[in-house]
């Protein structure tokens, strides 16, 4: 698929193995989506554009390469937020942003609940994180929101994606490339991803 890349990395592979398992407490759970987080950010940062900075070390000038464009990490709330403490670390002058949606059991729509947004997106390289892609309808939803708000240039970033949601969000958003952990077979009639890791946000707060 264009603009879709399965990330493929021996420690994502062994992340996803204890995320998909049942018996993970959450606190192991919520470590383990976040060195997904990592794992998948820094993939989608390899096509970062860089530019040449003169440094001075503590002997001589250094031609160093540093990122052209600030960068802002932008959780879906709530499961997203499981990717972005370690991204946040490997990160430090990334600006966050924050979007709440959850999707209605009956119609699977994502209802709008919350929106806070860093200024001046229209120079920045927005992550979009949140580990499932279903229907699609909230990546949709979320993209939608940040290119109202000036964003031009957005990566989504998740760890379970379904064929499903991935040609929605191409639908509606061709222009926005996505990086996954994997890609799963099903979307079941509850729009829940099989064989996924059941409710993401849940396991990652440990609500069920
Ligand atoms: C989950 C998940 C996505 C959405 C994916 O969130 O984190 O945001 O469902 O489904 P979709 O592709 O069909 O829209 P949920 O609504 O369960 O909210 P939560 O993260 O607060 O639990
Ligand atoms: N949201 C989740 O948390 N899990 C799924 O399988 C689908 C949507």
């Amino acid at each position: 698929m264009n603009k879709v890349t399965v990330v493929e990395h021996p420690l994502l592979e062994d992340i996803l193995s204890h995320l998909r398992e049942k018996s993970t407490p959450p606190r192991r759970f919520a470590e383990q989506m976040d060195a997904a987080g990592v794992v998948l950010g820094l993939e989608a940062l390899r096509s970062a554009k860089t530019q040449t900075v003169q440094v001075s070390t503590p002997l001589k000038t250094a031609a160093c390469r540093k990122l052209a464009q600030p960068v802002c990490l932008t959780a879906i709330l709530r499961a997203g937020l499981g990717m972005m403490p370690g991204l946040a670390r490997v990160l430090p002058e990334a600006r966050m942003g924050h979007i709440g949606l959850y999707r209605n059991e009956e119609t699977l729509n994502p209802v709008r609940y919350y929106v806070r947004l860093p200024s001046g997106l229209d120079k920045t390289l927005v992550l979009l994180l949140d580990p499932m892609l279903a229907t699609g309808g909230s990546a949709a939803e979320a993209v939608r929101i940040l290119k109202t708000d000036g964003a031009k240039e957005i990566a989504f970033v998740c760890l379970l994606a379904t064929r499903t949601g991935l040609r929605r969000v191409h639908r509606e958003h061709p222009d926005v490339h996505i990086y996954a952990g994997a890609i799963d077979p099903v979307l079941n009639q509850n729009g829940y991803i099989v064989p996924g890791l059941g409710d993401a946000g849940d396991r990652t707060f440990g609500t069920i």
